[in-house]
């Protein structure tokens, strides 16, 4: 048994299919360079100590027996919930305490729920010598996510395990990896936090009213992301901007996109991008545009000039590691 670890996990960015991979369909989702870090030492005695500034949590204490309760505060429902699942798993128990330490803000939609419950268990089970392979970390990592939010496909549990960019299916039924180089991406922040749940509930309400229309978008959306899977390798980035517009107008049509965001996605465009889109659930976070390396300063200014903040991230960042400096 080890005493501490610390493991890092990316966030991460959609890039195509959000919703409808929700309903059985596939997704393109990429890891970005801004990581989540979560340090978790064993201690002796039944107490879990936080440390999460990030989740607005300082020095949150819970007893290892009451671990997962639903009187938890949200921002460390994760947190507490990962380690209960991960205790029950193995039938182990023992006081920690962790520390968890963004480089992005949780409100950007960059998946830090996903982020923080990966590297906690991964933490875990580097610590009890567990071995937990990327297929276990999912299934413990996506239950966790369903248990505390209760609804999710899971791409961005998986984007944060295995990192890079990624082909997914709902509830992690494909895992693929994509070839592509580090994309030329810019992306803006709305200033808006999206609330992911209320999203994938509207439209769930949407499909109950007309089946046929909704899972005819759904079926749409999926053409789109195989198409796009194949460009990517290709590396064809102008037919993956008119592949981004297209996705965007059928988002639309799931009404979920928002004034704030069309604003900063026709500006990227009227500024040169290949094409734009918004990135996760809508209704605010981010948006993301696919530019000419020539036209990128352009696009930024453009989505300043339009109120949102340009967000500098890389693609295809690592998925979850062991971190050497404690
Ligand atoms: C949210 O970032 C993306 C959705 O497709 C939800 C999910 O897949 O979990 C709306």
């Amino acid at each position: 048994m080890k005493k501490k670890v610390k493991i890092s996990a990316p966030g991460k960015l959609m890039l195509f299919g959000e919703h409808a991979v929700v309903y059985g369909k596939p997704c393109i989702v990429t890891a970005v360079d801004e990581r989540m870090k979560v340090s978790v030492e064993a201690t002796d005695g039944n107490l879990l100590t936080l440390n999460a500034p990030d989740l607005i949590a300082s020095d949150y204490v819970e007893k290892i027996d009451k671990l997962g309760d639903e009187s938890v505060p949200k921002e460390v429902r994760f947190v507490s919930k990962a380690v209960k699942n991960f205790f029950d798993s193995r039938g182990l128990k023992s006081g920690l305490k962790i520390e968890t330490k963004s480089d992005f803000s949780s409100k950007f939609g960059f998946g830090s729920s996903s982020a923080v419950t990966v590297a906690t268990i991964k933490a875990l089970s580097e610590i009890f010598d567990c071995n937990l392979d990327n297929r276990e970390l999912f299934e413990l990592s996506y239950k966790t996510i369903l248990d505390v939010q209760g609804v999710g496909s899971g791409f961005d549990v998986a984007v944060a395990i295995w990192g890079e960019m990624i082909y997914f299916v709902t509830k992690g039924k494909k895992i693929e990896k994509i070839d592509s180089p580090e994309l030329p991406l810019v992306v803006g922040y709305t200033g808006i936090k999206a609330d992911t749940p209320m999203l994938i509930s509207e439209v769930n309400k949407l499909l109950n009213k007309d089946k046929k229309r909704v899972f005819g978008i759904f079926d749409s959306i999926e053409k789109i992301v195989n198409e796009a899977r194949q460009l990517f390798t290709e590396r064809d980035y102008v037919k993956l901007g008119e592949l981004m517009n297209e996705n965007q107008k059928l988002l639309d049509a799931l009404n979920v996109s928002s004034p704030e965001l069309d604003k900063l996605i026709e500006s990227s465009k009227l500024a040169g991008a290949y094409g734009a889109k918004l990135s996760g659930a809508g209704g605010g976070d981010c948006m993301v545009a696919l530019v000419p390396p020539d036209k990128k300063v352009k696009v930024e200014g453009a989505i300043e000039e339009a109120g949102g903040t340009v967000i500098n991230v890389k693609s295809r960042a690592q998925g979850a590691r062991i971190e050497k400096n404690i």
